[in-house]
């Protein structure tokens, strides 16, 4: 039996009835190569990892983790990648997207030039974005400036999320990895520590079949994260500075509603300030809960708890702040720095303890699970004859 050559990591969140056609296109387009397919799904409620399991069965050549109680696509593309003994790795969609058909001539490139990566482009001559809307363009130009800017790496797609690299790179990298959100490529480049021997094989970015995309404003956000990871990260968690963005927003809430109250309404001091801290820490908590702890958001009772929890400490981050600005001020610093100094102080109390109490890792225990839809009679979707 040849050793196995290439590996194709492939993330799924309810990629359900994309499973099948992408499995039987792998096959027809990966001919003489000895390969192996991992999806990497985030508990899909769609049942997409009981179909794969299913298929498993008869083909040891496809496999899935399934990560319950996590989401991301870079994370897990990561996962997938180091659950492999390929020196070949290929990262592709699932949602039939990325044209296979480059697989075989992605891997000759690699292995001919010895390079660390390729990556498959819709922005060179012979690849289009497709039928991408022009504001999506624009957007993904954008991205695509700062991308550079972080991974000092010329790609003409480093959003493309469909590219194959040797393991060896990967090993390189792999201790500098981010692995924040959906921008796995753009990690990976940002990573090396040299030069990257990169090529590009150019195509046309295709028609999703079935199911959605999961592109939402909150993969902007967390683009956002993955280029403050990149540049500041060794200094401050990119989590922190985006709870402490959110935190000067509430602050400008917090202050409108004071001003409104006492100014416009006539209320005592003491009460509009109540209510403007009320609504300055709801404020806060629910963007922070959608935003900064999006890949960890809560829901239903959790939420209410969240909440109570995330009042109670910033709180007592209220008052921190308070002594830590008058300690200031009785030993002679200057309004300023005392100011300062408080709201530092009440912001990393604030950012510690709603980390451990608000937005704490599920315990695997905890995570309900949910009804599975049993997924159609298992077929030899590859043919053995292949391998
Ligand atoms: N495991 C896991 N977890 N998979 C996910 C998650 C997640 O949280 N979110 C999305 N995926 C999977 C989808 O199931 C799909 O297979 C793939 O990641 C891409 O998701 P889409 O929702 O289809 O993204 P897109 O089509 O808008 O964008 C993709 O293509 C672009 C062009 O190559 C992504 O790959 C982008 O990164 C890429 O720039
Ligand atoms: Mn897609």
């Amino acid at each position: 039996m040849r050793a196995l050559e290439l590996a194709v990591v492939v993330p799924t969140f309810n990629e359900q009835p994309n499973v099948r056609p992408l499995l039987q296109r792998l096959d027809a387009v990966l001919r003489g190569i000895v390969y192996e397919v991992i999806f990497v799904d985030d508990d899909s409620p769609d049942g997409t990892a009981a179909l794969v399991r299913s298929i498993s069965l008869h083909d040891p050549r496809v496999r899935v983790i399934q990560r319950i109680g996590r989401r991301g696509l870079a994370s897990a593309c990561i996962e997938g990648m180091f659950s492999t003994a390929a020196p070949f790795i290929a990262v592709m969609d699932a949602d039939l997207q990325h044209d296979e058909s480059i697989l075989p001539r992605m891997l000759a490139k690699l292995k001919a030039e010895q390079l660390d990566l390729v990556v498959a482009t819709r922005n060179s001559e012979g690849g289009s974005m497709g039928d991408f809307s022009a504001e999506r363009v624009r957007l993904s130009d954008l991205g695509k400036r700062l991308g550079t800017a972080i991974s000092h790496c010329d790609l003409s797609d480093p959003m493309s999320g469909f590219f194959m690299l040797d393991r060896r790179f990967l090993e390189e990298v792999a201790p500098s990895l981010s692995g924040i959100g959906f921008k796995i490529l753009l990690d990976i480049v940002a990573s090396a520590k040299r030069t990257v021997r990169f090529g590009e094989v150019p195509y046309r970015f295709g028609q999703r079949l079935y199911g959605a995309s999961k592109l939402d404003i909150g993969v902007g956000v967390e683009y956002l994260q993955l280029l403050l990871d990149k540049t500041i990260g060794s200094i401050l968690p990119p989590r922190f500075v985006m709870f402490g963005i959110v935190g000067a927003f509430g602050v400008a809430i917090h202050m409108a509603i004071l001003s409104l109250l006492l100014l416009e309404a006539h209320r005592t001091f003491y009460a509009a300030q109540a209510v403007a801290t009320f609504f300055g820490m709801t404020f806060n908590f629910f963007v922070n809960n959608s935003i900064t702890y999006r890949d960890q958001r809560l829901k239903g009772r959790d939420l209410i708890l969240g909440l109570l929890t995330f009042y109670a400490a910033c709180s007592a981050g209220a008052l921190i702040n308070l002594q830590m600005a008058m300690f200031g001020v009785d030993n002679g610093l200057s309004w300023f720095i005392s100011g300062l100094t408080g709201l530092a102080a009440g912001s990393v109390w604030n950012y510690a303890v709603t980390r451990i109490f608000t937005w704490r890792q599920k315990r695997a225990a905890a995570i309900r699970p949910r009804p599975v839809p049993v997924p159609a009679a298992p077929e030899r979707v590859i043919s053995s004859a292949s391998r």
